[in-house]
């Protein structure tokens, strides 16, 4: 496996790798339909390249990595696809669980918890608890997440700490809502990746990636590599964000 980029060495350039990439790993059950497969033959085979993918972090600069696991909206599917899909995060979560630690993995999950069951939620508890300690990247797992969910639910707290006096809502501007959302202590993405050829962003990170820039890619997700990720880090390093300002 090689990480390397043309972008990952030395001051300037070193400003330019994305300090928090977020993924939408998408094209899973495709793989596999194209192989003659079950849906969740592509879904284990997804779960599996994430391994790679937060390893090669640390050797492209990436402190922040964000990754869609499951939408708000993807409850619409088959009870199997559904059903096998949540008994796959609790085994991941089980299995990678001393790996992510090993290599210094700080893991948190954003998402609502609510619907999720009893035994999944004991797990992410157990993962973020076991993992909290942790320096290195900074993986952030969206499971049960959904973007306009995720605002209501941050407005929901916010108006109750308005009817109880903590907040005055003539001071609530655009600093305000962030620390509310399930994302409050990440920056930004820098860089929004989808994999499978679908052009959308399908409710993922909607207020906190305004601003970022987005690749849309081919690939399906289990043939999402390290190198690709590297590529993409490059052609990142050679846009110029204005953020609504005037270009040099
Ligand atoms: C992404 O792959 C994984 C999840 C949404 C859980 P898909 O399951 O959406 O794969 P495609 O898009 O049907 O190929
Ligand atoms: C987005 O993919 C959600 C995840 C990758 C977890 P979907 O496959 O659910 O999105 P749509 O339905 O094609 O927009
Ligand atoms: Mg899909």
């Amino acid at each position: 496996m090689s990480c390397d980029t043309e972008n990952n060495e030395g001051g300037e350039d070193k400003k330019r790798t994305p300090q928090h990439v977020a993924i939408i790993m998408d094209g899973n059950g495709r793989w596999a339909q194209s192989r003659g497969r079950p849906r969740l033959f592509g879904h284990h085979a997804g779960a599996r390249r994430v391994r790679e993918v937060v390893e090669c972090c640390p050797h492209l600069g990436i402190r922040y990595l964000t990754i869609f696991a499951f939408s708000t909206e993807n409850w619409k599917r088959t009870q199997v696809e559904v059903a096998g899909l949540m008994s796959l995060f609790r085994r991941y979560i089980s299995k990678e669980m001393k790996a992510l630690a090993a290599q210094d993995v700080r893991v948190r999950f954003i998402g609502d918890r609510v619907r999720l069951d009893k035994k999944l939620v004991h797990l992410m508890d157990t993962m973020e608890v076991e993992t909290a300690g942790n320096v290195g990247t900074q993986l952030t797992i969206a499971l049960n997440y959904g973007g306009r969910d995720e605002v209501a639910r941050a407005t929901k707290r916010l108006a109750r700490d308005v009817a109880d006096g903590k907040l005055d809502p003539d001071l609530v501007d655009e600093e305000t809502l962030p620390k509310y959302l399930d994302t409050y202590v990440l920056p930004d993405p820098d860089l929004v990746v989808r994999t499978s050829g679908e052009a959308r962003i399908s409710n993922f990170l909607l207020w906190q990636s305004a601003y970022s820039e987005y690749e849309f890619i081919d690939t399906l997700w289990p043939d999402f590599t390290a190198e690709e990720l590297g590529r993409l880090c490059a052609n990142y390093s050679n846009r110029d964000r204005r953020f609504g300002a005037v270009g040099p």
